[in-house]
């Protein structure tokens, strides 16, 4: 299993009290957690002669729930999606730059799924340390804000739609120092900075009405006007809210729990999950 690619389904089969176990549900949800799909077991009469809920489920069930998941795994075939992830780093000078906390997990994890779902996949990666995803995923990595927008406004016009997960720095130092800044002969110094291009709504300004377009915002106040407004302001056809406020939600973390609201009006909050099983929603709900 530790080494399985595969897809992992667990169809348990066990007595009834200890399927009723406290240990039994604790390690359902960690392989729920790690992307197992479960598949619960029936009512009925068990090995130990006792009836309940343990009994292994019929095996035509079983086959039917992996088909349904052969389905949805060629549900993305043939399209093109291009993914932006991580933080980007803008240099002050050869040592030194502003970033931010992200992580990349949620962009590695939406380009995974999408590769899992039959997608020929662009990532376009600010610097992380993660590895690629298995499956059909082209990395292009990047630095800054401005090569993440050269890269993105390159590969965005062949695409069928683009999930813009990056943390992106606002703004860069108006002029980075060739040599080290050094405390010495410097002593106070004030940084000039220059908004950064929008790339998202870049993308928003040029995108056809085939192409979909998915924006994150990561709000601390008014969360969901602010993400009303970002959708309009560049063009998106879906954000996805997440709040920072929220324990369960936001940088480095491994779980995130979100809203996604559509440029039609409709929207669905989703409780706290994996960033793995959040990928999923967004994509089953936007592409
Ligand atoms: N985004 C982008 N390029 C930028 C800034 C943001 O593509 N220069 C994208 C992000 O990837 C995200 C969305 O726009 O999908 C919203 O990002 P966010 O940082 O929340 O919005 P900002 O426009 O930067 O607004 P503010 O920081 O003022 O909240």
């Amino acid at each position: 299993y530790l080494s399985a690619k595969a897809k992992v389904f667990v169809a348990p089969a066990m007595d009834l009290d200890m399927y009723r176990h406290p240990s039994t549900a604790r390690n359902l949800d960690t392989l729920r957690a790690d992307g197992v799909t479960l598949i619960e077991p029936a009512e009925g009469y068990l090995a130990s002669g006792l009836t309940g809920k343990g009994r292994m489920e019929e095996p035509e069930e079983i086959v039917k729930v992996i088909e349904a998941w052969m389905d949805a795994s060629a549900s993305l075939k043939g399209k093109k999606i291009l993914v932006t992830a991580g933080p980007t780093h803008e240099n002050i000078d050869p040592v030194r730059f502003i970033g931010n906390y992200s992580s990349g997990k949620m962009g590695y994890a939406l380009a995974g799924e999408c590769a899992a779902r039959g997608a020929e996949v662009c990532l376009v990666s600010g610097p992380v340390s993660l590895p690629v995803p298995d499956g059909d995923i082209r990395r292009i990595e990047v630095t800054s804000a401005a090569e993440m927008h050269a890269a993105c406004l390159r590969e965005f016009p062949g695409m069928d739609a683009a999930i813009m997960c990056a943390a992106v720095a606002d703004y860069a130092p108006a002029v980075c120092s060739d040599s080290k800044i050094k405390r010495e002969t410097t002593g106070e110094i004030t940084l000039r900075l220059v908004p950064n291009p929008d790339i998202a709504a870049s993308l928003g300004a040029i995108k056809t009405p085939e192409q979909k377009l998915i924006g994150f915002a990561l709000e601390t106040d008014n969360e969901h006007a602010n993400a009303l407004s970002k959708l309009r302001r560049k063009n998106l056809d879906f954000i996805v809210l997440n709040s920072l406020r929220d324990p369960l939600a936001g940088f480095g973390k491994d779980t995130n729990k979100v809203t996604v609201i559509a440029a039609t009006g409709e929207e669905k909050s989703f409780p706290a999950k994996s960033k793995t099983l959040v990928a999923a929603d967004i994509i089953d709900f936007t592409l």
